[in-house]
């Protein structure tokens, strides 16, 4: 069988509170009723150690009562929101106007509120302490993680795990890759500055739109030719701002742009070359540039040790024909914060039915999620909080 019992008995709970949390999302930073509903919840299961140590967000320790050496370990679930307004129809559909569950997010919270009740009902299982984080804003940087590592929530843990549900793959399809798994976003605002004036006397200007324009042609050359091929770069200049009207030389002009990378190194050499490509142009020009480069959520790095052991726990329970080796995903994931005070694993589970209508692209506002997949998403932590806090050394 697929699924254990005690797992079985909580699918309905699980929708229940999934599709609650689906009725009344709440934007990054902003979600205190999903937490006063978690701690709610958390409360009527049994005893564990809850702390608040942001405004939005929780953390939640249980822990287990086998006998042996104990370990911690960290699994952490996103709550937040998007600012969408849903277009489905759904008996559950959103009910706060512009913001939507696009993302999967209400599903993860469920899951693991699922988890935190197997786990209280059966202690006796796990040797050490379980601490659940429930995490705000994983949708708007600088983000809800980095707030929770600084406030110790991973301290004394030895890993962490994640889960993210995604409509790129069929329902109970467990996404597995080792190393490099999300890409690292980064963003830069680069501003030249010259002297306006009138266009028929472009003598008496110093003009920014040539340079903008020759700016945004260089800045193609540092992923062809600063970049091997090998390494996967995006740089994509997604906003371009000048001028005001058809005679006027503008003052200034101004560029915005999106940087994905793999590499840490490469994501450093990439500020460099954009810095050196902006002063460069500026001063040839007779143009001030100011460059405003900002670093955004890191890679998610999965621990090759601790990749083994899911895909080892996950072929064990669901078999080979569930487990895909992936590709490293361009989207960014804060989860990625934890992951500077432990090693961590960070996994994808499909909830695509096309005959469900669940294979719509998240933050979408027909995104759906096939609810059969939350008990796959269950399953697999409480398999891999057994192994992991089996006693063992
Ligand atoms: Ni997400």
């Amino acid at each position: 069988m697929t699924f254990e019992p005690a797992v079985l008995t909580i699918k309905d709970d699980l929708i229940a509170w999934r599709r609650h949390i689906h009725q009344y999302p709440e934007l990054s930073f902003k979600e205190f009723e999903t937490t006063q509903f978690i701690q709610k919840k958390l409360k009527t299961f049994g005893h564990m150690i809850i702390d608040r140590p942001t405004r939005t967000g929780l953390i939640a320790r249980v822990r287990g009562r086998k006998p042996g050496i104990p370990r911690t370990i960290a699994i952490r679930a996103d709550i937040d929101a998007l600012p969408i307004q849903e277009n489905n129809n759904l008996p559950f559909i959103s009910k706060n106007s512009n913001v939507m569950h696009a993302c999967g997010h209400d599903g993860h919270t469920a899951i693991l509120l699922a988890l935190a009740k197997l786990l209280i009902q059966d202690p006796c299982c796990i040797c050490g302490e379980v601490r659940l984080i429930f995490q705000h804003a994983e949708e708007l940087p600088p983000g809800g993680a980095i707030e929770l590592l600084e406030a110790g929530s991973v301290k004394g843990v030895e890993a962490v795990l994640g889960l993210h549900l995604s409509s790129n793959f069929d329902t109970g399809i467990f996404g597995v890759k080792q190393d490099v798994l999300t890409a690292a976003v980064d963003r830069f605002d680069i501003t030249l500055s010259g002297k306006g004036g009138h266009c028929a006397y472009p003598e008496q200007s110093l003009d920014p739109v040539p340079a903008m324009a020759e700016l945004i042609l260089a800045l193609q050359t540092v992923v062809s030719r600063k970049i091997a091929p090998q390494d996967p770069v995006v740089v994509s200049v997604c906003m371009a701002r000048t001028g005001t009207a058809y005679n006027i030389i503008p003052d200034d002009a101004a560029i915005t742009a999106s940087v994905r990378s793999f590499n840490p190194e490469t994501r450093k050499q990439i500020e460099r070359e954009v810095r050196q490509i902006a002063s460069g142009i500026a001063l040839s020009y007779g143009l001030e540039a100011v460059i405003d480069y900002e670093y955004g959520y890191p890679s998610v790095i999965n621990d090759p040790g601790l990749t083994q052991l899911a895909e080892k726990t996950l072929v064990r329970r669901f078999g080979e024909n569930q487990v895909m080796h992936i590709d490293s995903l361009m989207p960014g994931e804060d989860f990625s914060y934890f992951l500077h005070d432990c090693k961590g694993f960070f996994v994808e589970l499909g909830s695509r039915n096309t005959a469900k209508g669940t294979d719509q692209p998240h933050h979408n506002s027909k995104y759906q999620l096939d609810e059969d997949a939350l008990l796959y998403g269950v399953q697999y932590f409480l398999d891999m909080v057994r192994v992991m806090l089996n006693g063992v050394s």
